[in-house]
């Protein structure tokens, strides 16, 4: 079996991307269809950062495909006493089918990768939050065609959430619109592989420091937190951004059958209002459900005997 790692969203090919995501709407409409797991498959969850919705989606999607899954917060094991990452991967690697970890800076799991001799899968770093994006395409596929679909991301989009927006969607052939202030644009490194992409796919990116600009007509509109996990200068990130919050008058520059998107936790009065997040267009609690059918499709294909 060729050993294929998760971290980013472009460590799947364009054509794994779609295949990926064309499982996961299989195996949402036939649930309980696919114990796709062959053999007795165990996969490590581990968080160094609190989740709601990847603990559960993973936990519970593993047990759906037949797999034991073993969830754990890093403080409650010897990483948190300083063991290193890349013995924590050579051990974990002889218990387990694969690891899926949240951590911080992206060196971290590149490391814990470079170590481990089963699939390592991404569940939010500083950097990327590539399965999160897989279910964000998914939600926007049930409405919508990918390719040629426009989105607009408002806000912070220098992390994890922007980064991931811009790659992954580049990869469907779809048209992001960054709407950011300076300071929090993607960066050079993030613009030009997304070129890259865009140049096979068709798809493309715009940065603008004027919201209503992004917004302009958007199929798809999409934002984050503020203030992410492990920040601290949170007032003046707020104050930076408050311009960009997704509310009814700013929504109302979108298309008219335009869809919401929040990866949540949402800060509600922050990045986004309660009449959005609450209104017609939102579909963030799919988006939410979706995290389970998409991480699920994503092991299935990444433990198949290749
Ligand atoms: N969207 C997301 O990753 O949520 P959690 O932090 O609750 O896992
Ligand atoms: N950008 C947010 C995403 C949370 C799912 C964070 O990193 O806290």
């Amino acid at each position: 079996m060729t050993l294929k790692h998760f971290l980013k969203d472009d460590d799947l090919t364009v054509a794994e991307q779609a295949e990926v995501l064309d499982l996961a709407a299989k195996m949402k409409a036939d649930r309980h269809g696919f114990p796709a797991l062959a053999g007795p498959k165990s996969v490590a969850v581990v968080f160094e950062k609190p989740s709601t919705r990847t603990r559960l989606s993973f936990d519970i999607g593993i047990a759906e495909l037949g797999g034991h899954s073993v969830v754990i917060d890093a403080q409650s094991t010897q990483l948190g006493r300083g063991e290193t990452v890349a013995d924590t991967a050579r051990v974990l690697s002889r218990y387990v089918s694969a690891i899926v970890i949240r951590t911080f800076g992206d060196d971290r799991i590149e490391e814990l990768a470079a170590h481990a001799n089963v699939p390592v899968v991404n569940a939010l770093t500083d950097g990327w939050h590539p399965c999160q994006l897989l279910a964000d395409l998914q939600t926007i596929a049930e409405h919508k065609p990918l390719k040629g679909t426009s989105i607009a991301y408002l806000g912070d989009a220098a992390f994890n959430m922007g980064n991931s927006t811009v790659i992954a969607c580049s990869m469907a052939g779809m048209h992001v619109r960054v709407g950011a202030p300076e300071g929090y644009q993607p960066a050079p490194e993030v613009l030009e592989r997304a070129a890259q992409i865009n140049a096979g796919t068709g798809g493309s990116v715009t940065v603008t420091t004027d919201p209503v600009e992004a917004m302009a007509g958007a199929d798809v509109v999409s934002t984050d937190a503020w203030v992410s996990m492990g920040m601290a200068d949170s007032e003046k990130r707020i104050q930076e951004l408050t311009r960009y919050q997704l509310n009814g008058e700013l929504l109302a520059h979108a298309a008219a059958d335009a869809i919401v998107l929040h990866c949540l936790p949402a800060h509600r009065g922050e990045e986004i209002t309660d009449e959005v997040m609450d209104g017609p267009r939102s579909r963030v609690f799919d988006q939410a459900e979706n995290r389970l059918h998409a991480q699920k499709a994503l092991l299935a294909w990444l433990l198949k005997d290749r």
